[in-house]
């Protein structure tokens, strides 16, 4: 009898080694009827903490937990079955030890179903990350523009423009790299550095707002989409503009609803005929 785990789910190993390939196409999902829709198209769906801005209101990521990740992460898991899903850290859950980081990214592991977890930091949390892949889970890591940083950060700023900070970045990289993360997003970062560092280690960079010259790339799928009416950042491509054409149909229905145009008896369970209020079609 064959001892052989078969999968059809891409895994954080594919990924890895995916370095200087076919680049890594990654959107973001929060939920099971988007992950269903993104999951024949894209290799790694990413529950990022950004649900926390995009779904809730919020104005950063600080105040997403870690039961909304589980939550949002096992929603994605069960709407795919081909994609590589990895959930966010939430702030708050795996900065203060390598130790809390375990305990914290385990809960993500055996609760969701996901391959991995993302950790955002470089060189202060390579530790953590060694401590973990050790223990069994994968981890991506994110550097360059770090969101639950950016009270230290001064904003949401493009990263790597002055030496310094560059040469921090690239610190960063190496640090991670070394740790034993699969993958690392380079966010908001200047194209020449995203370059340098792409060339210089061995995993594969996935890249937002950090050019093409990273392994791969990920968006917020509601960005892609025109899910919004506001501010589209610089590095955003909108492949659709829904936010339009959900309002039209919206206000197609409250008029339907208010003229009783719906519902119709198409839309009825035993609709009497020439009943006041019952339905017309
Ligand atoms: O939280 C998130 O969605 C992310 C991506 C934007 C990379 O970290």
């Amino acid at each position: 009898m064959s001892t052989e785990i078969r999968s059809e789910r891409i895994t954080t190993r594919d990924i890895r080694a995916r370095k200087g390939g076919e680049p890594i196409a990654a959107l973001t999902a929060y939920t099971t009827p988007m992950a269903r829709l993104l999951d024949p198209h894209v290799d790694v769906l990413l529950v990022g903490d950004s649900l926390g801005m995009v779904l809730y209101g919020m104005d950063t990521t600080l105040g997403v937990t870690l039961d909304m990740m589980i939550a949002h992460g096992r929603a994605v898991v069960r709407g795919s079955e081909r994609a590589c899903v990895i959930v966010d850290m939430p702030f708050g859950t795996y900065q203060e030890s390598p130790a809390q980081a375990f305990r914290s990214a385990a809960r993500v592991l055996a609760e969701t179903g996901a391959a991995g977890v993302k950790l955002e930091g470089g060189s202060e949390i390579a530790e953590t990350i060694a401590f973990l892949a050790a223990r069994g889970i994968p981890v991506m890591a994110h550097i360059g523009l770090k969101p639950q940083a950016v009270h230290v950060a001064g904003g949401y700023r493009a990263h790597g423009r002055d030496e310094r900070e560059a040469a921090a970045i690239r610190a960063d990289a190496r640090a991670i790299a070394d740790a034993g993360a699969f993958a690392v997003v380079v966010e908001g970062t200047v194209e020449p550095l995203a370059r340098v560092l792409t060339g210089e280690i061995a995993i594969p960079t996935i890249g937002i707002g950090a050019s093409p010259a990273c392994d791969g790339q990920v968006l917020v799928i509601d960005d892609l989409l025109g899910l919004f009416n506001d501010f589209t950042p610089k590095f955003v491509k909108r492949y659709a503009e829904l936010a339009p054409t959900v309002s039209e149909a919206v206000r197609a229905y409250a008029a339907d609803v208010r003229a009783r145009a719906f519902p119709t008896a198409a839309h009825c369970f035993g609709a009497v005929k020439g009943k006041r209020g019952a339905p017309r079609g």
